[in-house]
């Protein structure tokens, strides 16, 4: 067996790893809701302690979820724009566009310059469709190598939480104004849980303890960000039926219901924003 590759991470960036193990754990299962057996390759090219880590990936359904209610919303997008671009967040080791690839779609993912390091180590860059970028989200830097041409699809799965509010508000507002007409989804954590990060009282089993998650969304939250300029439409996305009779019945019977969907318990809140179209292009529809 070739040598495994030795992971470094802390802090935010050791995440990944958590959503990882949990995607991966679920895509073994000959039951999976999830497709994803580049992420179980990803796992076993590792050199990583996952179970020492994290246990035994418990939210393993929970997770996949999550990751296929952001599929449903790149594969709606590809539907309209087949050869549109798909910018990717703080994307870490997410195996998404192998998910959903429709052989066009051109992909830019955005992460730190660690975690660039190990995805590239891993997924090389297969240009001119799929490239890296190292640097901040929070950064102008990234905006310039996006390209709305044949429509823009921006994705930020498990990232704006471990951001400041007025963070989350300015990259929103940052993005609203340069790409006009786009589309950005992205999820959050539900107030009791953020502050539970920030108290430092989510701890699992083997002492792993999560990073502070001050970014909270709960309805207020929701208006504050309707009202950034150039947000057009902020809607509620809701996670596909799982197996089982709490991810298979109950939760999305509960999820129809908003005040239950944003206490968070039933999958995280997933959202998607539209931006204002330009003049121009409010002209021509
Ligand atoms: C919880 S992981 C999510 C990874 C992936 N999106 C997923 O859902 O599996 C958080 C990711 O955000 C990245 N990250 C943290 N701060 C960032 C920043 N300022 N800009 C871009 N990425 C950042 C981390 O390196 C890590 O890959």
């Amino acid at each position: 067996m070739p040598d495994r590759a030795k992971v470094t991470l802390e802090g935010v960036p050791e995440t990944l790893l958590w959503n990882l193990h949990q995607r991966a754990t679920e895509a073994r299962r000959p039951d999976a809701v999830l497709h994803d057996p580049k992420a179980v390759e990803l796992v076993d090219a590792l050199d990583y302690p996952f179970a020492d880590r994290f246990g035994a990936a418990g939210l393993g359904q929970w997770q996949a979820l999550r990751a296929r209610c952001f599929d449903d919303e790149v594969r709606r997008f590809l539907g309209e724009h087949p050869d549109g671009q798909v910018v990717a967040l703080g994307e870490g080791l997410e195996t998404q566009f192998w998910r959903v690839d429709n052989g066009s779609v051109r992909w830019l993912t955005v992460d730190l310059p660690e975690t660039i390091e190990l995805r590239a180590r891993l997924l090389p860059d297969d240009p001119p469709r799929r490239r890296t970028l190292a640097g901040s989200a929070l950064d102008e830097e990234w905006t310039r190598h996006a390209d709305p041409t044949d429509g823009l699809l921006l994705s930020a799965q498990g990232l704006l939480m471990y951001f400041e509010p007025d963070q989350v508000h300015r990259l929103l507002a940052m993005c609203a104004e340069r790409f006009p007409g786009a589309t950005m989804v992205f999820d959050g954590v539900p107030p009791w849980f953020s502050r539970r990060t920030v108290e430092g009282r989510m701890k699992n089993a083997q002492g792993y303890q999560a990073p502070p998650m001050p970014w909270a969304v709960d309805a207020a939250e929701k208006d504050r960000i309707r009202a950034i300029p150039n947000i057009a439409e902020l809607r509620d996305l809701r996670p596909p039926r799982g197996r089982g009779p709490w991810h298979g019945a109950l939760f999305p019977l509960l999820n129809h219901l908003r005040p239950i969907r944003e206490l968070g318990v039933t999958g995280l809140p997933v959202m998607a924003v539209r931006f204002a179209p330009s003049e121009q292009e409010h002209r021509r529809r």
